[in-house]
């Protein structure tokens, strides 16, 4: 460390000011220089090496104390951090599940990543061969397929539980929009992701997907740029592939940061009114208390995921062949339920935009909900939103649950 300080008044800028007699009153720091072209250089010095040096703990501890130090005001805050304790607390767990799963996807992804081939050709043996002969190779895909739709599920319960506990309420505006996005995303992991076994139900269940943004403004365009031609093919196969494997993670996991960032720094709130009335039992302490219950939702969570691998396989179904037609009872992915059956209903001419238009606006919408919702902001319940987040629950519900009567699991 004193080497360092060497190197650095050796360097070009400030020259090092002779040490104080002991026992001297410390000098002002001085303002650092211009230098003499005008432009600013930081001053090189640092005064101690690590500001935080703490003598209680080990050594190897004070060897990465010393070089990561910047994080001690982190790790101390964090320890400090304290989540409140209420009747609805129950629901904070579902964030750190959807979190859960979706490490589960990115570990069970990169090792189904060493044999699948994703082409037209290799694609579906690749699959069969995952599932058949690579050891443990079943499990693994099951894996994925599960947590995949756990993912989901948990952001969706995640977002309706911070919805009604107007958790998106100022300052915490950002931290919605930014979990809309997430959740934007994970239906994107699943779209591109359902074509990749390159089976009969995936390929048709993607010409149909793929071909939903016809009769919008651009549609043809936007329809070219997914399937990379006119038709699902191929070509359709190595797009989404690599918007599955690359930048949706990439994607993902820059808005997961200023998600769970922002969860670290504004904390955890607690619905509105129950601090005045007296409604929080208690704070706990994130670290470790919070944390160790996490890790508990986790572990039931890793167990669920490993008996529904096991007992409900999903099927690897039959090799696709774009020559057949498109075989009865095509639907998409549960999570997308809700809006095919809207397409479905307004299957007249123009209700096909009309759909496509009011389900834009409404995801904007919901998105801008912080913004909109003034009263939450200062405080104040606000029943209006309480109701519009029911309906929007129960039009998701409903209409989800009319695919199923109509189509079955
Ligand atoms: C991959 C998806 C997501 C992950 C991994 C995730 C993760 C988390 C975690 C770990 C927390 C802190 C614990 C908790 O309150 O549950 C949190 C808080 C929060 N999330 Fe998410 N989230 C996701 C999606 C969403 C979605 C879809 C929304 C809403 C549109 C959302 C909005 C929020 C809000 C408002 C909070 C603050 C809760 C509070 O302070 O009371 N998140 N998220």
């Amino acid at each position: 460390m004193a080497e360092n300080n060497k190197t650095a008044a050796a360097g070009a800028v400030p020259a090092k000011p002779k040490p104080a007699a002991p026992g001297a009153a410390k000098p002002a720091p001085s303002k650092p220089a211009a230098s003499s072209s005008g432009v600013f250089k930081p001053p090189v010095d640092r005064p101690e090496p690590n500001p935080y040096k703490d003598s209680r703990v080990s050594d190897l501890a004070a060897w990465f104390q010393e070089r990561f130090y910047v994080l001690v005001p982190v790790i101390d805050y964090l320890k400090k951090k304290e989540v409140p304790k209420h009747r609805l607390s129950f629901w904070y767990y579902f964030g750190g599940l959807a979190l859960f799963f979706f490490i589960v996807q990115i570990v069970t992804g990169l090792l189904l990543l060493q044999y699948y081939k994703p082409t037209e050709a290799e694609a579906f043996a690749s699959f069969v061969f995952i599932q058949q002969q690579v050891p443990y190779g079943w499990l693994i895909r099951q894996i994925h397929a599960w947590s995949a739709n756990l993912m989901v599920l948990m952001a969706f319960i995640h977002m309706f539980s911070t919805f009604f506990m107007k958790s998106y309420r100022k300052p915490r505006e950002l931290m919605w929009v930014s979990g809309f996005i997430l959740l934007v995303l994970c239906l994107g992991f699943g779209f591109t992701g359902y074509l990749l076994p390159w089976n009969e139900l995936a390929f048709f269940a993607t010409q149909v997907g793929t071909e939903v943004p016809k009769v919008a403004p651009g549609g043809a365009f936007m329809i070219d740029i997914l399937r990379g031609g006119e038709e699902v093919s191929g070509e359709t196969l190595t797009r989404m592939f690599s918007l599955h494997v690359v930048l949706l993670p990439g994607l993902l996991m820059l808005v997961l940061s200023a998600h769970l960032m922002l969860v670290q720094v504004l904390g955890t709130s607690s619905p509105i009114g129950y601090k005045d009335t007296g409604m929080i039992k208690g704070y706990e302490k994130f670290f470790p208390t919070f944390l160790a219950k996490d890790g508990i939702g986790w572990m039931i969570g890793f167990a669920l995921l490993v008996y529904l691998a096991w007992a409900f396989p999903w099927e690897i179904g039959v090799k696709a062949d774009p020559l057949i037609s498109a075989p009865v009872g095509i639907k998409p992915e549960w999570y997308f339920w809700a809006q095919f059956q809207v397409l479905k209903d307004l299957a007249f001419e123009g209700g096909e935009l009309l759909a496509i238009i009011s389900l834009t606006v409404g995801g904007v919408v919901w998105m801008l909900v912080p913004f909109i919702d003034s009263k939450a902001s200062k405080e104040e319940k606000s029943p209006a939103f309480t109701i519009f987040g029911l309906l929007v629950l129960a039009f998701l519900l409903i209409n989800t649950f009319r695919v199923y009567l109509e189509y079955g699991w």
